[in-house]
């Protein structure tokens, strides 16, 4: 085979050079050049088109029913749009040691799977997949990185799903680049996707996050792929959560919520439920139901608050979005009355969720004032509603389905946009002075 040759291109102006550049001659931008294996220089690219390809009819295709394979963890299949598709590429990222390769490993032990390990050896494997007590005789194992290698193997035999852990560690002889490059992780992602396409084999990989806590490798990596997953929760707790942030195939607002046991990966079927217990009833907390795509889960938000000990009033939280937490302080000052001025105020999401959704802002703003007058709001009330800058409070969706799952966890007084029009009444209705 002729040695294909190598050009790195400015990811900003399309700029090539035959050698590497920190900066770019043509733009000036800095780090920008990638290895890119040159395509016109190949024989390939050169030769005809060949014949040319007919369009059809939209109206005239037949659709084949999409069969996806089941992988019975419902939490998992949730996520997918119920199952896996065969050829398609899902990309599972998270940061290093929270349950990536767990995860992937129970599920590659239900079907007839090949498990490409560039991370750890096969003994390595074994040592977990005895830890986790599967017993599957049709999963196969090899490590390796030379993905060329990799999908030369998968080839040889017919798998239902292949999965790569991790993309980092996978290389090209054909770039020169190391591994986890930019240039390195694109090719090597590509030439997965087009074995899934090839063959119809469902590939899964394994993507490590950076610091700054993106996919590590280029935003091409999520372009390339029909799925990506998101795997995160605290290291030091056992709860992790599952959601998909792009999918071909299903919706993207569902989560799938797992705990980290000794066991591996294990599905969490009652959230709620779980994200409750430990709860301790004290003035800065309350409950409140949020949705999860198709499901209600309800979570604990807890407050603190300090008077500041000097400069301006520090307002921080976690799992809620920052500048809203600061609108609806402003908001709390301007039009219920109450003293933030000159509080420091912390909100904590317990369980680990990320609220994305503006129902939990009166949830926020009763902790903080149940923190602020140090009084304790009932055990058995949860908050649901937007709270407007005008001091509203905003229908919000789905209210039954949120209601009904509190009734069910035994919660008996409901503090919604229903029983009080502003946020003054709401914090009445709840703190009773
Ligand atoms: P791992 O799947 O290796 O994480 P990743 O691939 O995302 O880097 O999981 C690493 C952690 O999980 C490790 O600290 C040990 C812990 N663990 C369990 O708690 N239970 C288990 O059954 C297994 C296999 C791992
Ligand atoms: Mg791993």
């Amino acid at each position: 085979m002729a040695k294909t040759t190598t050009i790195y291109i400015c990811q900003q102006c399309s700029y090539q050079s035959p050698q590497y550049l920190g900066k770019c001659p043509n733009c000036s931008s800095w780090n920008t050049l990638v290895e890119s294996i040159d395509r016109t220089a190949s024989s390939s690219a050169k030769a005809s088109l060949g014949p040319v390809p007919k369009p059809v009819k939209l109206s005239e295709t037949t659709q084949k029913p999409l069969v996806r394979l089941k992988t019975k963890v419902d939490e998992l299949d949730r996520v997918l749009g119920g199952g896996i598709v065969p050829g398609s590429v899902v990309l599972l990222a998270g940061d290093p040691g929270i349950g990536k390769s767990t995860l992937l490993l129970q599920i590659a032990a239900k079907f007839k799977a090949l498990y490409i390990s560039g991370e750890e050896s096969v003994e390595q494997i074994k040592l977990r997949f005895n830890r986790l007590g599967e017993k599957s005789s049709h999963l196969f194992i090899l490590a390796e990185t030379n993905v060329d290698q990799v999908t030369a193997a998968a080839r040889e035999n017919t798998f239902e799903v292949v999965v790569v852990d991790s993309i980092q560690t996978m290389i090209t002889e054909e770039l020169n680049s190391a591994a986890g490059s930019v240039g390195q992780v694109r090719e090597t992602a590509y030439r997965l996707h087009r074995f899934a396409k090839d063959t119809g084999v469902a590939v899964f990989i394994i993507g490590q996050v950076t610091k700054e806590g993106t996919v590590a490798g280029p935003k091409v990596l999520e372009h390339l792929v029909d799925t990506v997953m998101h795997l995160e929760g605290e290291a030091h707790h056992a709860f992790r959560i599952l959601s998909a942030a792009k999918n071909r195939f299903g919706p993207i607002e569902e989560i799938g919520v797992f705990e980290m046991s000794e066991a591996g990966m294990t599905e969490v079927k009652n959230p709620s439920k779980q994200f409750l217990t430990g709860r301790i009833v004290a003035p800065g907390s309350i409950v409140v139901p949020i949705l999860e795509g198709s499901r209600s889960v309800l979570t604990e938000i807890q407050a603190l608050t300090n008077p500041t000990s000097f400069g301006l009033p520090v307002r921080r939280s976690l799992g809620f979005d920052q500048n809203r937490l600061q609108l609806l302080v402003a908001t709390m000052i301007k039009r219920a009355g109450i003293p933030l001025q000159n509080q420091d105020i912390f909100i904590n999401v317990a369980g680990g969720l990320k609220i994305a959704e503006p129902a939990a802002d009166l949830a926020v703003c009763l902790a903080i004032a149940s923190s602020v007058f140090d009084k304790v709001i009932s055990k058995d009330t949860i908050a649901v509603g937007e709270v407007g800058l005008l001091g509203e409070l905003r229908e919000i969706r789905f209210l039954d389905k949120r209601l009904d799952e509190a009734k069910r966890l035994g919660f008996k007084n409901f503090i919604t946009p229903k029983s009080a029009k502003t946020l003054k009444e709401a914090v009445g209705l709840a703190i009773r002075k």
